[in-house]
């Protein structure tokens, strides 16, 4: 846990004092997501806020599902040709947002972006439902369509057209992994003097801090102002 410095948990589900479970940012939020993950009343404890930008810094940010992550990143699945493809096709970074409110939690991740592997996008596309393979193929995510019905008819007719066969993955069909340079982790307390530990992966020696604790994989911590 940090050097002394007693991490506190609160809300709904843990208001047992405790510590920061690891120094390692990726680590710590496994702990925090399995914590979430058994916590009543959050349905889908996975849902983040990704957030892109243009090349010149026009921001846009929606819901998606975290499908995955490790020492490496963190995974999503998408359309490539969305916005969201676009902007990180001239702009590989983002920022990811997880808010777990009945826990009180809030986790801060920034990092560049990664189009995974054919491989890797083949093998989670396939591992989905068939109906949302073709909902997939069907969906030109985020272009102008005429109207709900011109939908449904493709729908219709590309179930008919998979019938008995498996669908491809569309070609602008995958995943993205983002590759985490800062993460924040957000406890709010009921006193108001929230804890708020960022981790970062320092650039030079001249960005540690007096303040500033060694963490674990290269990681550095300090505690922010709330
Ligand atoms: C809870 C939730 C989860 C979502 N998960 C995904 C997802 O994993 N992938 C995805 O492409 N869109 C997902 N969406 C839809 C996106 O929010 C968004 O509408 C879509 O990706 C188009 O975004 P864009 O036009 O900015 O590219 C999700 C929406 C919600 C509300």
């Amino acid at each position: 846990y940090i050097s002394g410095d007693p991490y506190h948990i609160v809300g709904g589900c843990a208001f047992e004092e405790t510590h920061l479970a690891s120094l390692n940012p990726i680590d710590q939020f496994s702990t925090w997501l399995q914590e979430v993950s058994q916590c009543p009343g959050i349905e889908e404890p996975n849902a983040m806020c990704l957030a892109t930008a243009t090349r010149d810094g026009k921001p846009s940010a929606r819901m998606v599902l975290l499908k995955g992550f490790g020492r490496d990143g963190f995974r999503f699945y998408t359309n490539r040709g969305s916005r969201k493809g676009t902007e990180l096709d001239e702009n590989p970074v983002a920022s990811l947002l997880f808010y777990w409110e009945p826990l009180n939690r809030q986790v801060r991740i920034e990092g560049t972006v990664e189009k995974l592997s054919d491989e890797e996008s083949d093998k989670y596309f396939h591992s989905r439902p068939k109906s949302s393979q073709i909902g997939a193929a069907v969906s030109r995510q985020s272009r102008v369509i005429p109207d709900r019905e011109y939908l449904r008819q493709k729908n219709a007719a590309l179930e008919e057209e998979y019938k008995d066969k498996e669908v491809p993955r569309p070609s602008d069909w995958g995943g993205y992994i983002i590759r985490p340079s800062v993460m924040e982790f957000w406890q709010g307390q009921t006193n108001r003097l929230h804890d708020r530990i960022v981790f970062r992966r320092p650039g030079g020696e001249a960005e540690q801090g007096r303040w500033t604790h060694l963490g674990e994989d290269g990681w550095v911590y300090e505690r922010l102002a709330p």
